[in-house]
């Protein structure tokens, strides 16, 4: 039977998966990198790191998965979006990759804005507003700041389409990790002309747009050297890391919709036509499915907020889970356990790394907000976890504001693990929540791509019915749902209440 390679080049390490024709995975592997933060706010990595961490990590699944060179049909690519490499004529990477996590554009936002014609001539066009994890703002900020090496650049690259060009030699992207960049007509799922002339910036600097099952390329005999594979395997559009984590999740039809809670929250929607939010609070994306797109809110720090408290002040639960053979979170979910819902009127907003969806907000910052002399340790956590998960609520009203239907939640991610946390969501979205059967998210989904787009099955939609199935589901409980239904509002009133003094905050903390 074939076998595809998922490769997803990730923020912290590059994943490569193996996967059988018929959706059965034969072995995965990891290989991590570091990222620097040369300025505060700042956020970086090498490309040539990624490259080694492909090589290295599809190695070891040919290994550990003992498959056979000639046995490997297609490869599919996902990555962390919205960063950019880019490339002098020699083909050469000039600086380190300006990563989607970093916030040094905030001008360069403002200045696209204004060069658009306006926030809503904006959104007409790209369907998003500028936000500073974008491409578009940091192709702005190379010319401004470093026009020497804005002068050399001949190509712009996201961070999986560097590693096709590693592979294929070519210069090519797909419509999902594209609509990231800013500059695309979603819409119309091309280059944004009228933008780019707005912009000043040369369509020549970009590469072909491709639809993320179609064949973009084939594997070069260089890099199958290097990989141990045979040439010519042909290398698909594959997907940014939102859009082919939910075709692993079989996001792909209208109603379905995914809420997945790792360090970023996202709930991810298929949509069968464009739907924009004309307020920009949720990013309006191609689906990595031909002609439909996705509508998705991103919660910056959701699983996130709930590692910093582990970190910071969960000392005791760590030794004690190193004594016991388990995880701190599951004794950390334990305690959770004993706080009633709503945690006797304690908030928390999970703003540890600013905001996007729904308040685009850099500035927001975490919050306990109602702490009493009644509230111990077991409320502190269960308010982060419920925090974080009212979070996720706010895109979901949204998407139903959009009136795209939810009729089947399929949760992911690390707050899918725990029984608990599964059960929290189901009461604060007041909807039941399922689980499927695969877990392996962006990789999983680009190469189920992979077996679609080199015609193993007739379609994306074919292939994620054939491999991907609900295994559980989680209905509210009424008690929790009424709590949670009655305090969600005033958890929403709060940032809005807060909103002009982490501006202020932030002027205070730049100044001092
Ligand atoms: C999506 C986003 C992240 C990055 C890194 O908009 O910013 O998902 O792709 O994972």
């Amino acid at each position: 039977m074939a076998v595809f390679l998922g490769i997803d080049v990730g923020t912290s390490g590059t994943k490569t998966l193996a996967m059988r024709e018929d959706g059965t995975i034969l072995a995965s592997a990891t290989s991590t990198y570091g990222l620097s933060s040369p300025q505060p706010g700042w956020s970086e990595q090498d490309p040539a790191d990624w490259w080694d961490a492909t090589i290295t990590s599809v190695k070891k699944v040919l290994k550990a998965g003992k498959i056979k060179p000639e046995e490997v049909a297609g490869i599919g690519l996902s990555g962390q979006m919205h960063g950019s490499v880019f490339l002098d004529k020699q083909k050469h990477v000039i600086r380190p990759a300006i990563l989607w996590n970093d916030q040094r554009t905030a001008a360069e936002c403002a200045d696209i804005e204004k060069k658009a014609g306006g926030r809503e001539k904006l959104i007409q066009l790209v369907a998003n507003p500028a936000l500073t994890g974008f491409t578009a703002p940091k192709i702005l900020w190379l010319r401004k700041h470093e026009p020497k090496h804005y002068d050399k650049t001949t190509q712009i690259l996201l961070p999986k389409d560097y590693v096709r060009f590693c592979l294929t030699g070519e210069f090519a992207t797909e419509v999902s990790d594209a609509s990231g960049t800013l500059l695309l007509d979603v819409r119309n799922r091309v280059w944004s002309k009228p933008l780019l002339e707005k912009l000043d910036i040369s369509g020549s600097l970009l590469p072909k747009v491709y639809e993320s099952e179609e064949v973009s390329g084939q594997l070069s005999e260089a890099a199958a050297k290097l990989l141990g594979l045979k040439k010519g395997v042909p290398v698909v559009g594959g997907g940014g890391d939102q859009a082919a984590g939910a075709i692993g999740n079989g996001i792909v039809k209208r109603g379905v919709i995914s809420a997945t809670m790792g360090t970023s929250g996202v709930v991810f929607a298929h949509s069968d036509e464009v739907q924009i939010d004309p307020q920009g609070r949720v990013h309006t994306f191609c689906h990595a499915v031909r002609d439909k797109w996705h509508v998705m809110g991103v919660v910056l720090s959701a699983g996130g907020s709930l590692q910093w408290l582990r970190n910071q002040l969960a000392q005791a639960e760590i030794a004690a889970a190193k004594r016991l053979k388990t995880d701190p979170y599951n004794l950390m979910t334990e305690e959770a356990a004993e706080a009633p819902a709503g945690c006797e009127g304690l908030f928390f907003l999970p703003y540890l790394t600013g905001e996007r969806t729904p308040h685009a907000d850099p500035n927001a910052r975490g919050a306990w907000i109602g702490l009493s002399l009644r509230h111990g340790r077991a409320h502190l956590i269960r308010s982060v976890m419920e925090g974080a998960t009212y979070a996720m609520r706010d895109s979901l009203e949204i998407i139903n504001e959009l009136k795209i239907p939810i009729r089947e939640i399929r949760l992911s991610g690390g707050g899918a693990r725990s029984d608990f946390w599964r059960q929290m969501q189901a009461d604060v979205y007041g909807r039941r929540v399922v689980t499927i059967n695969a877990e392996e998210g962006p990789a999983y989904g680009v190469a189920l791509l992979a077996a679609a787009g080199t015609g193993h099955y007739k379609s994306v939609v074919e292939a994620c019915t054939a491999a991907i199935k609900v295994v559980s589901s989680t209905d509210p409980q009424a008690e929790a749902k009424r709590v949670y239904t009655k305090s969600y509002p005033l958890y929403g009133r709060l940032y809005k209440s807060l909103k002009a003094d982490y501006a202020e905050l932030a002027r205070l903390v730049a100044e001092v």
